[in-house]
């Protein structure tokens, strides 16, 4: 029996995370983020000391990714999401991620009925084949705001960077600017997504939404 795939994608802090996690626990599929994929191999070439624009350093880095860098605190600092979309647009880095990830959806871990896969390319070049496809998006400025709320409610440790709204916005807009205009697996909805515009939605809204839409997939 094949795993059924339902891919997330779409652009930081839209609230595709919480959707994916919500949906894999509604089936019991098992979970992928593959942006923490891409933020380890960020943090790791900084905690090298390397530039993340510097290919070589990590190109290695994404090869050799460590399981343990994936649960790391430090994974969700902004300077990590900055180093992030950096080394997302390097051919090396997506090529060396590409079979796990394709891997985990063909094979999931624990029951291997299904998987859920969070990110920005899943459903276009991950698993282009997935039976299901979410795009899940809003304005700039509502998921700026999201991201800054989290940063504010999160305990800093002493000496980390203080969430100023203007300064999150800003790294945002340039975010978006790398990971949809990269010429490799930019961030786009796959032609047959179903796409939510969560600005003005509340998560619950959100999920019945997409659980409509999967079943609607599962019964097709
Ligand atoms: O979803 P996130 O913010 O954790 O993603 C971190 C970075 O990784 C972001 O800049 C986009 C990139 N990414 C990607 O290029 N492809 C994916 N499938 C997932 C994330």
């Amino acid at each position: 029996m094949s795993s059924f795939v339902i891919t997330v994608d779409g652009p930081s802090a839209a609230g595709k995370g919480t959707l994916a996690r919500r949906l894999a626990a509604h089936f019991g599929f098992a979970f992928l983020d593959t942006g923490a994929l891409y933020r380890g191999v960020g943090l790791t070439v900084l905690r090298q000391g390397h530039d993340p624009a510097d290919e070589k350093a990590a190109i290695a880095a994404a090869e050799g990714l460590r399981a343990e860098i994936l649960s790391d605190p430090a994974l969700r600092d902004e300077a990590t999401s900055r180093a992030a979309s950096i080394v997302a647009a390097i051919p090396g880095v997506r090529a060396a991620l590409l079979n796990w990830q394709r891997e985990f959806a063909a094979r999931p871990p624990n029951s291997g009925r299904g998987a859920v896969l969070d990110g920005r390319d899943t459903g276009t070049v991950v698993c282009p084949g997935a039976q299901a496809k979410l795009f899940i998006s809003a304005s700039v400025e509502a998921r700026a705001l999201r991201r800054f709320k989290e940063l504010e409610a999160r305990q800093l440790p002493a000496g980390g960077e203080k969430a100023i709204y203007a300064r999150v916005l800003q790294d945002m807009q340039e975010r978006d600017a790398r990971d949809q205009g990269r010429s490799i697996s930019p961030t786009k909805a796959p032609a047959d997504a179903k796409v939510i515009d969560t600005s003005d939605l509340t998560a619950d809204q959100v999920f019945d939404q997409a659980l409509a839409y999967v079943m609607s997939k599962m019964t097709a």
